[in-house]
């Protein structure tokens, strides 16, 4: 299977970084015509554009746009920036995430768990609004937004995140629901990935964290950039309201009594 996004164009929110930044590697090199990172700040898009030019992505094929994932004036104007800059808005990758409010749901600071349910659940929502009126809705499209396996199963410490994913879960279902023929939407569940996000989860023992997957290592960005990549290719064309688990076989192969 070779998966290709010849001419496309993709938004990559959080694209700095981790997950978002393999993905815009991932496209460009799968074909992308044009890939807008995004991020809350320039300095970190600009060392992620060095980083994936120097790992062979062309320049002038990427875009980075400073934009907060829960703004949905920055949505606007991203969107508007990317059909002027390419000619288009084909993808996007609703990949923005945060996880400021880690503790028992019966304790967690509450100011915490707005700012993560507003960046991880209305983000993707916003962006979607705004990459459908502004492109998709008259051109068609694809849409992956970037869950977790936390928002398929219930998990210690993280449940004010884990809330918000089985909220983008199920965004990803309703969309698909209403946006289809026109606009294909689906969704990786990631378990855990060697991302700065993630390190509470895995930095102190990493072999301990791999352990719990049944493949026995922990994800890597790349792992779930091609995930994405298939997901947004014509290889994946009759696949719409599908929740994907990249996960070392956390959801499809782990034994309940342990
Ligand atoms: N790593 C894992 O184990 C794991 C597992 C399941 C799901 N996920 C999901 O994967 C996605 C990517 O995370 P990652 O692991 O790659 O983490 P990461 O390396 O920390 O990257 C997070 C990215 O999101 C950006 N970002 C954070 N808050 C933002 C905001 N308010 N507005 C705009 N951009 C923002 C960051 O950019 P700036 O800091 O430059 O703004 C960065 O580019 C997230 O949705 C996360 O929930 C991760």
């Amino acid at each position: 299977m070779d998966a290709r996004v010849d001419g496309k164009v993709a938004i990559v929110t959080g694209g700095s970084r981790g997950i978002g930044r393999a993905t815009a590697f991932e496209l460009l090199d799968s074909g992308a015509a044009g890939v807008v990172i995004t991020s809350r700040r320039m300095e970190n898009l600009e060392e992620a554009i060095d980083v994936l030019t120097e790992a062979g992505a062309p320049r002038d094929r990427l875009h980075a746009s400073v934009a907060r994932a829960d703004d949905p004036e920055a949505a606007e104007r991203t969107v508007a920036e990317t059909v002027e800059r390419f000619g288009s808005c084909d993808i996007l990758v609703n990949n923005a995430g945060t996880n400021p409010a880690p503790g028992p749901l019966v304790d967690v600071d509450l100011a915490a768990v707005d700012k993560t349910w507003s960046v991880n659940q209305r983000g993707p929502l916003i962006w979607s609004q705004k990459v459908w009126h502004g492109w998709m809705k008259d051109h068609g499209g694809v849409i992956v937004n970037v869950a977790s396996v936390g928002g398929l199963r219930p998990a210690p410490i993280l449940g004010a995140y884990n809330i918000s994913k089985a909220a983008v879960v199920f965004m990803t279902h309703q969309l698909a629901f209403e946006l289809a023929p026109t606009v294909r939407v689906n969704a990786v569940a990631p378990a855990v990935v060697k991302t700065r996000l993630s390190e509470l989860l895995w930095k102190t023992d990493e072999q301990a964290a791999a352990s719990t997957h049944p493949l026995d290592r922990l994800g890597e960005p790349e792992d779930v950039a091609r995930a994405i990549t298939y997901l947004c290719s014509d290889e994946a064309s009759w696949l719409t309201g599908v929740v994907l688990p990249v996960d070392g076989g956390v959801i499809g192969a782990s034994g309940s009594l342990g």
